[in-house]
């Protein structure tokens, strides 16, 4: 089986748009591939994160990984700073990574933007990282948003570099780009995309967040003066929120805008809500029936990183013997 490795950081709730955007692939892959699904805890703290906070979304991630239908015996659920060997790997590949090929980085371009008092060398550092957190499992193929192309493209050049330098060590991995990609956008502002740590929460809706606040924000949501449902760039607002129904109902767009022809915002913006707060209803219920076992939660995560510890230790001996650390015996 081919080999998929895939994350989420837990620096904040979960929502909707990880969800459509990802965990809802991951769950399909599971069938036909060998998954390693992290919670990128270390990838989380570039941005201040409180240690308690931290510590209650990860375990909350893991809960809701499950909830959407991850199966830890069909893939590897693991929480990253479980396993040592990401930070060790990284090291060693900070050290053939140019500060020129960090510097191009538009994602660290745009969050240095965003507030200068919070940079942080990891931050900076972080595309290595992720290049550490692939190459460590041998991954053939990476699911990865248009935002995390350039990152993709780096732990290729990585891969390639090492293995030119000394000798084969890494599979080269491969993007993988489902065939019905979901971006979803801010509820507030769509020109953004939906994000969990924006400021302004009635931006995004949270995977597990609470019915009568989902429905708020739904029907609260920017649209437009034009009043009419139509799947159209010049209505971005209208766009999101028809994706997302689309995606929720599994109706298509042409019977979304033909159902509400003629007819105002209101109810469309219902029904929507509706159809989130649905929709999401089977993952809440799982969810939380699963915080309420914290043992299986651990077990869970124990056995994930003791398997992903396995394989990751064996490509980081490989490593260290290649550049030429002796080993310790
Ligand atoms: N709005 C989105 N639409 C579609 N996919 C999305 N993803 C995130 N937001 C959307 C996908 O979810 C996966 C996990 O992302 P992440 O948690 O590692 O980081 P992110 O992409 O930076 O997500 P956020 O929510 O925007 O987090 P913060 O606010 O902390 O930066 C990825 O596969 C991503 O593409």
């Amino acid at each position: 089986k081919k080999i998929i490795f895939s994350g989420a950081q837990p620096s904040g709730k979960l929502t909707l748009g990880n969800y459509l955007g990802a965990l809802k692939n991951w769950v399909a892959l599971q069938e036909d591939y060998h998954c390693y699904y992290c919670i990128v805890d270390l990838h989380a703290i570039t941005v201040p994160q409180e240690a308690k906070n931290l510590r209650k979304n990860s375990l909350e991630a893991l809960a809701q990984y499950i909830a959407c239908g991850l199966d830890p015996q069909k893939s590897t659920i693991f929480i990253q700073s479980h396993v040592s060997a990401h930070t060790e790997l990284s090291w060693v590949l900070s050290s053939m990574t140019y500060m020129g090929e960090l510097n191009r980085m538009t994602q660290f371009k745009e969050k240095s933007q965003k507030s200068e008092a919070n940079l942080n060398a990891a931050l900076f550092t972080y595309p290595v990282l992720m290049a550490a957190d692939i190459l460590l499992y041998q991954t053939d193929l990476v699911p990865v948003g248009e935002d995390q192309k350039q990152h993709l493209e780096l732990a290729r050049n990585l891969a390639q570099r090492f293995n030119n330098r000394y000798s084969d060590t890494f599979k080269v991995p491969e993007p993988y780009i489902p065939k019905v990609g979901a971006r979803i956008m801010s509820l507030q502002e769509p020109s953004k995309k939906m994000s969990k740590s924006d400021e302004n929460v009635n931006g995004y809706i949270g995977l597990v967040e609470d019915s009568d606040s989902i429905a708020r924000k739904v029907k609260r949501c920017v649209t437009d003066s034009l009043g009419i449902v139509k799947y159209s760039d010049e209505q971005p607002g209208i766009k999101n929120l028809i994706n997302i129904y689309s995606k929720l109902s599994g109706k298509s767009v042409a019977e979304i805008e033909n159902m509400y022809e003629g007819k105002g915002y209101g109810t469309f913006k219902n029904d929507a809500a509706e159809v989130v707060v649905e929709g999401l209803r089977p993952i809440k219920e799982k969810y939380e029936a699963l915080l309420s076992n914290k043992d299986y939660l651990e077990t869970i995560y124990a056995t994930g990183a003791e398997k992903a510890e396995n394989v990751a230790r064996k490509t980081l001996r490989k490593v260290y013997k290649k550049v030429g650390f002796i080993p310790r015996k």
